[in-house]
């Protein structure tokens, strides 16, 4: 019998590691054990009910055929102005492309821009998604890390050395999934001036863009954008704004001809993103910033309760994350004989703690792991208390090491 063939482009991504700890968080909870589960990137709220209405009735009102596939022209407009109003963005509604998540904006750009053997400059720890569209676009990961001490703030001056003859674009991604970094306005300027001076696209991904605290003020690469138009491209999305996931909507603003060949692909691979869904995603760009400030003061509460109780526990030091909702605490202190990095040492805190998180190693640090605080504070008390028992039982293991 002869084997089918798979393309040498599948081979370059790999399955991540991540998914092996919540597929098995997940059959743990199937088979009726209380896994606190903190690893889902996924806010725990309901989508607004203005979404909900109007996706609703426009599901019942027979919306439900193709649109145009960059997206119906009410939302493109809608985002479109958003981005002027706040940061006086320079791109009309042509050049706005709604997409299915903000990950098929950022796939469709990636496909867009690189080609075999170009590198794509990368601040890590970063989220897994990054590297894999960019390997299977045929491209090279040029990693440039930011440091935990420094809260893994993000710094014009490592990603400038990083940038090089086959640089087709940087990517930024402030606030950080998963370390909560963030870009300052003078160190963003500065990359994105170093791109247009070398055709480079800045491709910054402002997923968490509402999610800042202590009332830091965000940096938008679409601030610069009027001055740098043939650089700057954002990508954001509806799934964390508006607690939004499941409905998958997101978007790429940008240079025209970036933004034209992103729709292109799109009009070949998926066509239109989800009419009724698109349809719920205008009504809570327009009428659902009540719920995003309720979400992001909690977030915010969470976090303050989080951050310290991390840092009590023996061993850990965790940054407060600056952004985001996910803390990224070091671990490493609890390694020893029998656990040799962050993947072993979230598969034994699930197994004896009950506690879901992901091992940093898929995010390219294996001294951290992930906790996402997009859960009850009920949940975060009952899982730092599980997790702070777990490395009370490992201190002598550890100390062997
Ligand atoms: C940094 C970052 N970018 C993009 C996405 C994609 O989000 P979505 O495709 O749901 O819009 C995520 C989701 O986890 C993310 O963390």
């Amino acid at each position: 019998m002869q084997h089918m063939r798979l393309s040498s482009r599948v081979g370059r991504i790999a399955e991540s590691a991540t998914l092996k700890v919540s597929r098995r968080a997940s059959e743990m909870k199937a088979q009726g054990i209380d896994v606190v589960d903190f690893g889902a990137g996924e806010p725990d709220f309901a989508s607004p009910a203005v979404a909900v209405e109007a996706a609703r009735r426009a599901l019942a009102e027979g919306f439900t055929k193709y649109t145009p596939s960059s997206g119906i022209p009410t939302l493109r407009r809608a985002v479109a102005e958003r981005y002027a109003r706040h940061y006086g963005a320079p791109w009309p509604a042509a050049q706005t492309l709604i997409s299915v998540g903000g990950k098929g904006a950022l796939f469709e750009s990636i496909l867009a821009l690189v080609e075999e053997g170009d590198e794509v400059v990368l601040h890590t720890p970063a989220w897994v998604s990054f590297p894999e569209q960019i390997r299977f676009a045929g491209g090279r990961v040029v990693e440039v890390p930011t440091d935990g001490a420094d809260g893994f703030a993000i710094h014009a001056g490592p990603i400038l050395a990083a940038l090089g003859e086959r640089t087709r674009a940087v990517i930024l991604n402030s606030p950080c999934n998963p370390t909560g970094g963030v870009i300052g306005p003078e160190d963003l300027r500065a990359v994105v001036a170093a791109c247009a001076e070398r055709g480079i696209v800045l491709l910054s991904d402002e997923t968490y863009e509402r999610f800042l605290y202590d009332g830091a003020a965000f940096a938008s690469a679409a601030a610069l954008a009027a001055e740098f138009p043939e650089t700057v491209a954002v990508v954001g999305s509806f799934s964390k704004t508006y607690a939004m996931t499941g409905w998958r909507l997101g978007y790429l603003l940008g240079p025209k001809a970036l933004v034209d060949a992103a729709a292109n692909i799109q009009g070949h691979a998926t066509s239109n993103p989800t009419s009724f869904a698109m349809v719920g995603a205008l009504a809570a760009l327009e009428g659902a910033e009540g719920d995003v400030a309720a979400m992001v003061a909690e977030y915010q509460e969470r976090r303050d309760l989080l951050v310290p109780a991390l840092n009590a526990l023996p061993g850990v030091t965790c940054q407060p994350p600056r952004g985001a909702f996910y803390a990224f605490p070091d671990v490493s202190a609890a390694y020893g004989d029998d656990i040799d990095g962050s993947i072993a040492f979230a598969e034994r805190l699930l197994e004896e703690a009950h506690v879901a998180v992901v091992a940093g190693e898929a995010f390219g640090s294996d001294r951290h792991v992930r906790i996402s605080f997009a859960c009850s504070r009920a949940d975060l008390e009952r899982g730092v208390e599980r997790f702070g028992r777990f490395l009370e039982r490992r201190r002598p293991v550890a100390r062997r090491a």
